[in-house]
């Protein structure tokens, strides 16, 4: 399982419910890693985002939802990763904070776009330890960087 997020240097990742930028060649990054692909995100991101992606398998984690056309609900992030592995994709944790909390110690790969601006928000990507940078790709107004587990970092000892 892979999370990816954009985020500031202070990891601002939303505001209002909504992205605090207006990217489109980040969008677009976003669109083209998970394309064909599973993405795990929580209901306010679902909402946020108003329609399943198109071209993946979507599945969110609510308990006040029910499955509807389009996507998947999912009670728990195990439950996601239970839908998830009956489909032979890529599996992305898109966000927001509890997603992205629950599933950063289990993570094999983050996949992070650095915004070079700062913005205000009020939701934020919990702190990261315990990955080491192995590939990074400058865009205009982003730094996009993937990040694995540090050698003899695993579950457990990540947290
Ligand atoms: N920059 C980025 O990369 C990025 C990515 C994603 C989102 N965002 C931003 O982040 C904000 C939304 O994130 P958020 O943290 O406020 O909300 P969120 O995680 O998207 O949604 C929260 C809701 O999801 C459900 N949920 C989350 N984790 C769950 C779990 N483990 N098990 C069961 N249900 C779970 C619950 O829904 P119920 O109440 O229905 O039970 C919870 O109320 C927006 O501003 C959005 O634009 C930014």
């Amino acid at each position: 399982m892979k999370i990816i997020a954009a985020m500031t240097k202070d990891r601002v990742i939303g505001n209002n419910n909504r992205l605090p930028w207006d990217i489109p060649e980040e969008l677009d990054w976003f669109h083209t890693l998970t394309t064909g692909e599973t993405v795990i995100m929580g209901r306010k991101t679902y909402e946020s985002i108003g329609h399943p992606l198109s071209d993946r398998v979507n599945i969110v984690l609510s308990n006040a939802l029910h499955d509807q056309q389009g996507i998947h609900i999912a009670s728990s992030l195990d439950h996601a990763l239970d839908i998830a592995n009956k489909y032979k994709n890529t599996t992305y944790v898109i966000g927001g904070v509890r997603p992205f909390t629950e599933a950063l110690p289990r993570a094999d790969e983050l996949l992070i776009s650095w915004v070079r601006h700062d913005y205000p928000g009020d939701t934020r990507f919990p702190p990261i330890t315990g990955f080491r940078q192995v590939f990074y790709k400058a865009f205009e107004e982003f730094i996009f960087c993937r990040y694995c587990p540090q050698p003899g970092m695993n579950v457990h000892t990540r947290q």
